[in-house]
């Protein structure tokens, strides 16, 4: 493998696969200038804008040139066998040492093969499928010459303004951790990277990015050690016990500090007391954002604050190169903390097996074949029909019926192929989903009848313009309400168009944006009978629709395959199995709403006056709670039951339960569990997940099944970041979504 590096190093014997990595490292490491160590450090964008201002900036030829002088570690957003292989063969063959890069790419749901929303995912509730889905997006970036992802973000949020939580699993940390380990081993595969189909992930954005205030964008999230230590964090460290190769930091403070130099949380909770061995990424210009924060007074003191605290790589913040050097001659940073973050890069780096053999995920072949194969467009379109939620089915609209049913399909997103992409679809091309029409017509043929009716937006929008929502052209209103007239029923597809979720895309109001909101009124006045089919990337506040149509599908973003699963869902030949992660608000108002809050000392109405906990216009509860799902079938649930009521530390209690599917189709239900610690240190929530399992039950079959319940599920971690369990009763409580649930009591003696 030598031959194809052009070392000019003495001792060249890091190249020697037989060797230990660490040992391998130090070889290396003794060699390297500290120049050399700092631009391990530096990350560069390709040669386009993607996420914000490129304070780098730099033509193609600037970069190249920077490459080879070994100022850079790392390229972010180079994309194609070719493409990647140009700059990689700069590393290798025309720098001193030849260190590859590692090549970074925001691979969020899919590569090119679009999965559904992260969000959509997480309702599935089904870790092997996301797991897959993970796997497929890995195989594909891997394919083009990738290998690191910038993905998963684990935030947990409970603000659907935030456009962001598209990219998450939803406001629970336990069913969060779950799915963050599930991506993590769909990314990585068993962490060996044997195959050049996996690559490093990243989990993000460390942390709390998702508590921003008000939902707004890049503001401050200043959650306190309560909520960070079991909201937050969980997910994380999760992740990291799974092996995840890399962590990003996030945009906001916490305790007044930026992420970015926060060293509680980057120097002394995840690498000291958790242990990390791989490396931490800033944001896109996080580094240098610091100085806008008014934390930092100039570009020094940001790299300063920066390493000191733990991140080791700049993204795009064009902050280490020109500084590091400096500080670190004068004395201001210690070379130990350079040595440590390099040492961290290069372990990721040989770990991926970049300098066995750093052209191994650049094979045009490979690359032709595995992406958009067969394979992988099946295994999305699982994800995306496990992922649809069932809101409502009154009148037994659904399933719809294959034949003799006139069908009538309404709205612009019905025929949209390029939505149902969602927001992070940089690898993809525009317009490559299957749209719902062309779903249904699978189906139906020519005699489904569509009509666009009134237009969603203005124009077409793109992953850097704003949606312009059409909030004056009611231009195709009349024909749909024609066709509406002579429907058996009728299919409106509405909702957000999926640029309308994601980074940069905070919204104040999320109820049906333009004039959807009177579009459906219109055709509900003519004919009522509809089922209405969400796409959205957020909760949204529908409390009218939930009202008066008598059948609600959740949609979401789907991804490539939308219309096959949205119409397979529909024609009753995948029977909905998805549950909410993020509560449904009736209003804007409400939020943050979220099951897992605390009691209040006035939870209840009990003198029959206006003092307590309520608001006076609308009920405190959601539209529709966390857990929430519905399916064609019925599940009855029996008492849950306990093997022993009380229990002493170190013992498992088991519970069990028996699920019925009484309805007349074959079904899947998430049977979910919730624990309340009824007395502690600190006030606990009124409910928390901790545990769930899905049942794949027939007609009139039931099942029984068995939680076990130990230290883990009933402890906390207390204000000094300390796991602990306090002895007294808990409530035990189980069902099929989280308001609706049965419970019972154990105490720990
Ligand atoms: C986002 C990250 C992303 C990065 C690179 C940032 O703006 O916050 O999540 O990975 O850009 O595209």
């Amino acid at each position: 493998m030598a031959a194809i590096f052009n070392i000019n190093a003495q001792d060249k014997s890091y190249l020697d696969k037989k060797k230990p990595i660490e040992e391998r490292i130090n070889i290396l490491m003794k060699q390297m200038t500290l120049e050399e160590k700092v631009g391990q450090m530096n990350q560069y964008n390709g040669f386009w804008d993607v996420t914000g201002p490129a304070p780098t900036g730099g033509s193609a030829e600037e970069k190249y040139k920077n490459i080879k002088k070994g100022l850079v570690g790392s390229m972010l957003s180079v994309r194609g066998v070719k493409e990647v292989k140009a700059v990689q063969k700069i590393a290798v063959e025309e720098t001193r040492l030849g260190i590859p890069l590692i090549i970074g790419f925001d691979v969020i749901h899919g590569y090119k093969t679009l999965s559904p929303i992260p969000l959509a995912e997480s309702s599935s509730w089904d870790m092997k499928a996301i797991e897959k889905s993970a796997e497929v997006a890995a195989s594909e970036a891997a394919a083009s010459g990738i290998n690191w992802t910038f993905g998963p973000m684990m935030d947990i949020s409970r603000d659907a303004r935030w456009g962001r939580v598209m990219e998450g699993a939803g406001e629970d940390p336990y069913l969060g951790a779950q799915v963050a380990v599930a991506r993590v081993k769909g990314f990585q595969g068993d962490n060996t990277f044997r195959s050049p189909l996996r690559i490093a992930a990243t989990a993000k954005h460390f942390a709390a990015y998702g508590f921003v205030d008000a939902g707004l964008e890049y503001s401050a999230s200043e959650v306190n050690r309560n909520i960070l230590y079991n909201q937050v964090l969980p997910p994380f460290k999760a992740a990291v016990d799974t092996g995840i190769r890399s962590i990003m930091t996030s945009f906001n403070t916490i305790d007044g500090i930026p992420a970015t130099a926060n060293q509680m949380l980057l120097r002394e909770t995840l690498k000291n007391k958790w242990g990390f061995n791989g490396f931490v990424v800033s944001d896109w210009a996080s580094v240098r954002e610091m100085i806008y924060w008014g934390y930092s007074p100039d570009e020094k003191s940001a790299a300063k604050s920066a390493v000191e605290a733990g991140t080791d790589m700049d993204m795009e913040g064009g902050i280490f190169v020109p500084h590091l050097v400096s500080l670190v001659q004068n004395g201001q940073v210690k070379e130990s903390l350079v040595d440590d973050a390099v040492r961290r890069i290069l372990r990721v780096k040989f770990e991926l097996g970049l300098f066995d053999d750093p052209y191994r995920f650049l094979d045009e072949k490979r690359e032709k074949e595995v992406i958009g194969s067969k394979a992988n467009r099946d295994a999305v379109l699982d994800m995306a029909k496990k992922s649809i939620v069932l809101l409502k089915n009154e009148k037994q609209l659904l399933p719809l019926k294959k034949e003799g049913q006139k069908i009538l399909l309404l709205g612009d997103l019905a025929a949209s192929k390029n939505s149902p992409l969602g927001s992070w679809r940089i690898a993809s091309d525009n317009n490559t989903a299957v749209s719902v029409l062309e779903g249904m017509q699978k189906y139906k043929g020519n005699s489904l009848k569509y009509e666009k009716g009134i237009a969603l937006t203005q124009e077409e929008p793109t992953f850097l313009t704003e949606v312009q929502y059409n909030t004056t052209n009611r231009e195709g209103l009349e024909a749909a309400k024609q066709a509406a007239k002579d429907a058996d029923v009728i299919v409106m597809v509405l909702g957000e168009h999926g640029f309308s979720s994601g980074e940069a895309r905070s919204r104040t109001q999320i109820d049906l944006p333009g004039l959807q909101q009177e579009f459906l009124e219109e055709i509900y006045k003519i004919n009522p009978n509809i089922v209405l089919v969400l796409n959205n990337g957020r909760p949204l506040a529908i409390s009218w629709a939930a009202e008066h149509i008598p059948a609600i599908v959740e949609a979401w973003q789907l991804g490539t395959e939308t219309g096959n699963a949205v119409a397979q869902v529909l024609f009753g030949d995948y029977n909905p199995s998805g549950k909410l992660t993020m509560s449904f608000p009736r209003n804007v108002g409400q939020i943050p709403i979220y099951y897992n809050h605390y009691s209040t000392g006035r939870f209840t109405n009990k003198d029959g006056n206006v003092f307590w906990s309520h608001y006076s216009d609308v009920d405190k509860t959601p539209l529709y709670p966390f857990g929430y799902g519905l399916s064609y079938s019925k599940f009855e649930y029996s008492a849950p039951k306990v093997n022993k009521k009380t229990f002493a530390k170190g013992e498992k209690v088991e519970v069990t339960v028996t699920v019925k599917n009484t309805g007349i189709y074959a079904g899947k239900e998430v049977v979910q569990l919730y624990v309340k610690d009824d007395f502690a240190s600190v006030v606990r929530p009124v409910k928390e997940l901790k545990g769930f399992e899905m049942v794949d039950l027939q007609p009139n079959e039931s099942k029984t099944l068995t939680f076990s319940l130990g230290e883990k599920e009933l402890g906390f971690y207390n204000q000094d970041g300390k796991f602990v369990v306090e002895p007294g009763t808990f409530k035990i409580m189980i069902g099929g979504n989280s308001a609706d649930v049965q419970e019972l009591t154990i105490e720990l003696l």
